[in-house]
């Protein structure tokens, strides 16, 4: 049994060992854990609970290349196992910058979870330069607006680094 300082620590670790992972082994990964990470981001908080993000699972070979084509992140998607593209429904809407901000939320759950899952995984942004013909590729209507794909995979090799400004440099006031 983990007591209660134990998971706040198995937490906090998680967090803070989570990276970008941009590189992955040929290990497919089962469906199961892609629903599993859906899950996860639907756990995030939402304004007036409205759960305004909607999921698709991109696996196949022909539409993760085509995809891959849209970003300068190529060689991620094409290395990827998965994707799953994180979309806003306009119509669940009710406040833009809650409503984003809900799917932030949303979408650092997931990466979290492919993180606690053993898995490697990373938020991609740039691809939003490209959101309509990601729609036309995705055969969905307009109403759905791409927020970000998040690639999925078994992290190839291990070191990975990364940096954060220090709290004190970031922390403007205390009263
Ligand atoms: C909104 C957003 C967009 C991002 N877009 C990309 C992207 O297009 N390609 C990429 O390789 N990484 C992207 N990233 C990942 C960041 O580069 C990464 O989180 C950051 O460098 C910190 O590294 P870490 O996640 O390993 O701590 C994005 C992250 C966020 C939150």
């Amino acid at each position: 049994m983990f007591c209660i300082e134990q998971k706040k620590q198995a937490l906090l670790d998680e967090i803070y060992t989570r990276r970008s992972v941009r590189q992955y082994t040929d290990r497919p990964v089962k469906r199961d854990l892609l629903v599993e990470i859906i899950n996860a981001g639907t756990w995030a908080p939402s304004g007036l609970n409205n759960q305004p993000w909607r999921f698709v699972i991109i696996q196949e070979g022909e539409v993760r290349l085509a995809l891959a084509k849209l970003t300068q992140s190529q060689k991620t998607i094409e290395s990827a196992s998965a994707c799953i593209a994180v979309f806003i429904d306009k119509e669940a809407m009710y406040h833009e910058m809650k409503d984003f901000l809900a799917m932030g939320a949303c979408i650092q759950n997931m990466i979290l979870a492919a993180h606690v899952l053993g898995l490697g995984a990373v938020w991609l942004g740039e691809i939003l330069k490209n959101t309509d013909k990601v729609n036309s590729l995705l055969e969905l209507p307009e109403t759905l607006l791409l927020t970000a794909v998040v690639a999925v995979g078994y992290p190839f090799g291990q070191k990975r680094t990364s940096s954060r400004r220090d709290v004190s440099e970031i922390l403007l006031k205390e009263y």
